[in-house]
C-alpha cells in the first residue's frame, strides 16, 4: 500500500531513545531542547529558534507576538486560501481581521498581483504566507511589495523543511517562520513545532509566551528582576504567556532526524520532479519546482472528467489520497461568522483546487519509480 505518509522516527531512533531513557534522564524542557534548537538555527540559518508542542502553536505564539507590533488597530493578517486550519486560527483567535487571497497555479502559495495590490494599498499589516507542499510561495515581487510598504512577513514552513527562495531557505526571509515536526512530514518529533527568527526581542517574546511569561525564561532576566524587587525573581511573571513547552524526549528525537533530514528531502524532490515530468497534460505540472522540498505529491485534474479519472486511478492501484491539505478555507465551516473575508469578491483558483484537488504521499516510503508508475498509470497505461 502506498500510504500518504510512514513515520520518519525509525527503529534505531526507537532503541536508541528506550536505551537513552534507561539512564534516567530530565524528561522536561532542558539542555536536549537547547541544542536542538541551536542544530535546527544552524542547519536553517537563523540566529534564534524556540521549539514548542507543535506546529499549531508555533503559529499561535509567532502571529501573537508579530502582532504585538501592530499599534492602534486590531491587526489585518493577509493568508493563503489554501492552507492549514491552524495557519489561520491564531489570528481569529487574537481577533485579527483576516484577509484571504487566492492562490497561484505554480505555487499553490498566495497569488503575487492579489497579495502585491494588497500591500501597495495599505490593506494590511502582517502577510502569513504558507509555503504549501513544499512549494516556496514566495516571489520577488511579494518580498519587494513587503519592503516597499514595511509590512511583517511571516512564514508558514510547516510543510517545507528546506525549502529555498533562490539562495535562502525559506524560514529565513521575514520576521519569523514556524515548522511542524508531526507524523508525516520531513522530520518527526513526534508532535513538535519550531519558531525561528532573526530578530533577538523576538526570540526573547516567544520564550516568555512558551513558559507561562516567567522571566527567568528572558536574556534580561537580570534587568526583569532588578526592576521588579517586589517579586521573587524565580516566580515574576512578565508578560502573559502559557505553556508550549517540548518534552525532552521530543527534542532527542529531533537531533537524531537532523542528520538524515537532507538525504530525505533529496529523495521526496527526485519523485515529485519524475512525476510532474511524466504526468499527463490535463493534470496540472505548471508548479514552479525550483527550491522546493516536497510534501506529497499533488495530482489536481484540469476538469471533472479528468478528477474521475485520477480517483479510478489510484483506487485502481491502491494508492491512499486526501484533499489537498484542507481545500479552500473560505469554505470551511469555522471561518463562517467570524471576520474572514477574501481580498477579491471570488478565490477561482482555490475553488478549483478545492474541487479537484488530490494529494498523494512523498516521503521515504516513495521510490522515483512509484512516482513514474502513478504518473503513467494516469496517462493510459495500463499493464
Ligand atoms: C501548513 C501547516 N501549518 C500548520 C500546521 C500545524 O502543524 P501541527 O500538526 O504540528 O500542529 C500544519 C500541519 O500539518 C500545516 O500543514
Amino acid at each position: 500500500m502506498w500510504q500518504l505518509a510512514r513515520d520518519t522516527i525509525g527503529q534505531d531512533d526507537l532503541d536508541a531513545l528506550a536505551e537513552w531513557l534507561r539512564t534516567g534522564p530530565r524528561l522536561t524542557q532542558g539542555e536536549l531542547v537547547r541544542r536542538f534548537e541551536q542544530e535546527w538555527s544552524a542547519w536553517l540559518g537563523v540566529e534564534e529558534s524556540i521549539m514548542v508542542g507543535s506546529g499549531s502553536v508555533a503559529n499561535f505564539a509567532l502571529v501573537a507576538v508579530a502582532a504585538g507590533r501592530i499599534r492602534g488597530r486590531p491587526p489585518r493578517v493577509g493568508v493563503s486560501a489554501v492552507t492549514w486550519s491552524t495557519n489561520v486560527s491564531p489570528s481569529m483567535l487574537l481577533g485579527h481581521e483576516v484577509v484571504v487571497f487566492d492562490v497561484s497555479p505554480e505555487t499553490l502559495g498566495v497569488d503575487e498581483e492579489q497579495v502585491v495590490a494588497a500591500l501597495d494599498e495599505g490593506r494590511i499589516d502582517i502577510l502569513f504566507v504558507t509555503h504549501l507542499l513544499g512549494l516556496d510561495a514566495l516571489t520577488d515581487g511579494i518580498l519587494q511589495a513587503v519592503e516597499r510598504n514595511g509590512v511583517i512577513l511571516l512564514e508558514d514552513c510547516c510543510e517545507a523543511h528546506g525549502t529555498r527562495h533562490g539562495a535562502a531557505k525559506v524560514g529565513t526571509l521575514g520576521l519569523g517562520s514556524t515548522f511542524s515536526f508531526y507524523f508525516g512530514h520531513h522530520l518527526s518529533t513526534i508532535e513538535g513545532g519550531m519558531i525561528s527568527t532573526n530578530d533577538p526581542e523576538m526570540a526573547d517574546e516567544l520564550r516568555l509566551m512558551r513558559a507561562h511569561g516567567l522571566a527567568r525564561e528572558s536574556s534580561r532576566f537580570d534587568s526583569l528582576s532588578k526592576a521588579n524587587s517586589g517579586v521573587d525573581p524565580r516566580f515574576l511573571f512578565v508578560s502573559p504567556g502559557l505553556n508550549f513547552r517540548p518534552t525532552e524526549l521530543n527534542a532527542f528525537l529531533g537531533s537524531r532526524q537532523l542528520a538524515g533530514l537532507d538525504e530525505r528531502i533529496a529523495q521526496r524532490n527526485a519523485n515529485m520532479a519524475r512525476f510532474m515530468e511524466e504526468a499527463p497534460d490535463w493534470v496540472w505540472r505548471e508548479y514552479r519546482l525550483e527550491g522546493m522540498s516536497s510534501f506529497a505529491l499533488p495530482v489536481i485534474a484540469r476538469d471533472q472528467e479528468g478528477t474521475a479519472r485520477v480517483r479510478e486511478t489510484i483506487g485502481r492501484l491502491g494508492i491512499e489520497s486526501r484533499p489537498v491539505v484542507a481545500g479552500n478555507l473560505l469554505r470551511q465551516p469555522f471561518v463562517q461568522g467570524h471576520d474572514v473575508a477574501p481580498y477579491r469578491e471570488t478565490t477561482p483558483v482555490a475553488d478549483h483546487v478545492h474541487d479537484h484537488g488530490i494529494y498523494v504521499g512523498n516521503g521515504h516510503h516513495v521510490t522515483v519509480g512509484m512516482a513514474e508508475t502513478l504518473a503513467h498509470a494516469l496517462g493510459g497505461d495500463t499493464t
